[in-house]
């Protein structure tokens, strides 16, 4: 099948749905490639590059369009290139089904089959083709930058000579995907960075990039469905702003990135917060297209009220065109490389993939946007009359008494088995209970993300087998020394394969 790319017509887009680097790897897929002139100029990939690649370069949009059995984009296409595609053709890019019905009906009146990049489910095996992670992965890290252009001071704090500069403080709300890009960016370039979300599954991503978590009294859970926020209750919004006002004072800089999925952005800065913040300070608000975080956001603007900059740019990946454009091209090609699992250049729609599905908005003409619901969150689940109220419901003493009888039953069998078994078995089943006991403290108290790596030093120092062994191979029975051989060769392997996985693991913690 033929790939072919156009140049982005949306005003002021600058980013391109394939680079040379992806070129190659889709031409390993057995797909032929084709890109409309200029269509990567302006994130910086010139003709030349494409074609060194492999891939042909056509003057013009008109004959992608005529001849290529796949059209990838980046933004949905305009009622001019709907009007071009052919049935049987596979368009594939942002469609936002939820918000452009009309679209999804025009582009199933055109007979094609629709991919959606926005409709990636939230699917470990997903991951390397969810291109709104991509984005807001820039938008995060390009809100910083934007706000360090604005800010008038260093991020870092310096004891100089000439005085001392205090850090900056950088307030995060929403701590997903672009929040926690928006934390390692600031971080990486010194700032005092906090930062609130209303999922408490966050917090500890939070604290692992340097950030200090901060919360509300009020317990209500933010976790919904498919791993997104769900919106919250009124006290809890209000608790929420209490919170920013007092923070508003403090901090020189907020990153607002707080969204709920089919839903205007919460409100969440009002205007007399942003008076109550010193002049000179910034909000970038990445939630400005849905109607933005701070009250007085003008979408896709820079205004500055009560000297306070607030930046509410709509088109922040675009800003990092380049980077953007690698990440999205890369996004694609895992997308195909799925949809072409005989690398033989022709597109399989198996709707029986729930990855698959998720995407498929369109498929030969027939509507199949929604798809059905995926029930995901890294949340622990609620107990069940929480879920219904959204609310963690307080402890009760019923685990407690229950406790307490388990306990005095193992203390009875203790005593039992004190009274009736050998000596010997009784310093073993102490051994045993001690060995439970400090297994259960080392465990419970490393951090989850450590547990890898925990286990598999675990795993080398279990291998006690090779002591036994060890004594075993100067026996005269030959048989048994050939044992203890083979026991101490896979021992060997366990322990040296358990050390060098830890190590690997540990590296990915070092900066
Ligand atoms: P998003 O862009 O829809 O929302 C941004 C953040 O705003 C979320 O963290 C949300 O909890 C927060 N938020 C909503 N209302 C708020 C309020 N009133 N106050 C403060 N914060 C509020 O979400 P995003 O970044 O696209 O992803 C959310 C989560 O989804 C990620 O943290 C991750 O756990 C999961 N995810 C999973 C993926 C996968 O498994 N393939 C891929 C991407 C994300």
């Amino acid at each position: 099948m033929k790939i072919g790319v156009p140049k982005e017509l949306y005003p002021g887009e600058r980013r391109v749905a394939l680079t040379p680097d992806t070129a190659g790897q889709f031409l390993k897929l057995g797909f032929t490639l084709a890109i409309e002139s200029g269509a990567g100029a302006e994130a910086g990939f010139s003709d030349e590059s494409y074609r060194k690649a492999g891939v042909e370069v056509s003057q013009s949009a008109g004959p992608l369009w005529a001849t290529c059995d796949i059209v990838m984009k980046v933004r949905s296409p305009t009622p001019e290139e709907v009007a071009l595609l052919k049935p049987g053709q596979i368009l594939v890019g942002f469609i936002w089904p939820a918000q452009n019905k009309e679209l999804l009906d025009s582009l199933a009146a055109r007979k094609v089959s629709v991919l959606a990049m926005d409709s990636v489910p939230r699917l470990s095996r997903a991951q390397k083709c969810d291109a709104l992670s991509s984005m807001s992965n820039v938008a995060g890290y390009r809100a910083v930058v934007e706000a360090a252009d604005r800010f008038g001071r260093f991020f870092t704090g310096q004891i100089t000579a000439a005085g001392n500069i205090p850090p900056c403080k950088v307030l995060v709300i929403g701590a997903g995907v672009a929040g926690l890009a928006a934390i390692g960016a600031a971080r990486g370039m010194g700032a005092v960075v906090r930062a609130f979300d209303t999922r408490s599954e966050v917090r500890e991503q939070v604290q692992s990039l340097g950030a200090e978590f901060i919360e509300v009294t009020i317990k209500e859970e933010g976790a919904g469905q498919g791993g997104y926020a769900k919106s919250m209750s009124k006290e809890y919004i209000d608790a929420e702003m209490a919170l920013f006002r007092r923070q508003a004072e403090e901090v020189d800089i907020i990153i607002t990135t707080a969204l709920i999925p089919g839903k205007p952005a919460p409100k969440l800065i009002l205007a007399d917060m942003v008076e109550k913040m010193r002049p000179g300070s910034v909000i970038v608000d990445l939630a400005a297209e849905q109607g933005g975080n701070c009250e007085l956001t003008e979408p896709g603007k820079v205004v500055i009220r009560h000297g306070v900059t607030i930046i509410g740019y709509t088109d922040l990946p675009s800003r990092l065109a380049p980077q953007s454009s690698t990440l999205y091209a890369t996004n694609l090609r895992h997308l195909l490389t799925d949809l072409t699992p005989q690398k033989d250049g022709v597109v399989r729609l198996n709707m029986d993939d729930a990855v698959i599905r998720g995407v498929t908005v369109v498929q030969g003409g027939i509507i199949t946007w929604p798809p059905p619901a995926l029930k995901l969150t890294a949340a622990p689940p609620l107990a069940p009359a929480a879920r219904e109220t959204g609310t963690v419901a307080p402890k009760g003493k019923g685990p407690h008494i229950m406790l307490a009888v388990i306990m005095a039953a193992i203390a009875a069998a203790l005593l039992g088995i004190g009274y009736a078994a050998p000596s010997a078995f009784l310093m073993h089943l102490t051994v045993f209970v001690l060995a439970i006991f400090i297994g259960h403290q080392v465990v419970w108290n490393v951090t989850p993300a450590l547990h890898t790596p925990l286990m598999s030093v675990t795993n080398a120092i279990s291998s006690i087998i090779i002591i036994g062994a060890l004594i075993q191979l100067s026996t005269p029975v030959r048989l048994v020394g050939i044992m203890a051989a083979i026991a101490v060769t896979i021992a060997f392997i366990n322990i040296t394969g358990g050390f060098s996985v830890t190590w690997r693991m540990l590296r990915m913690f070092r900066k």
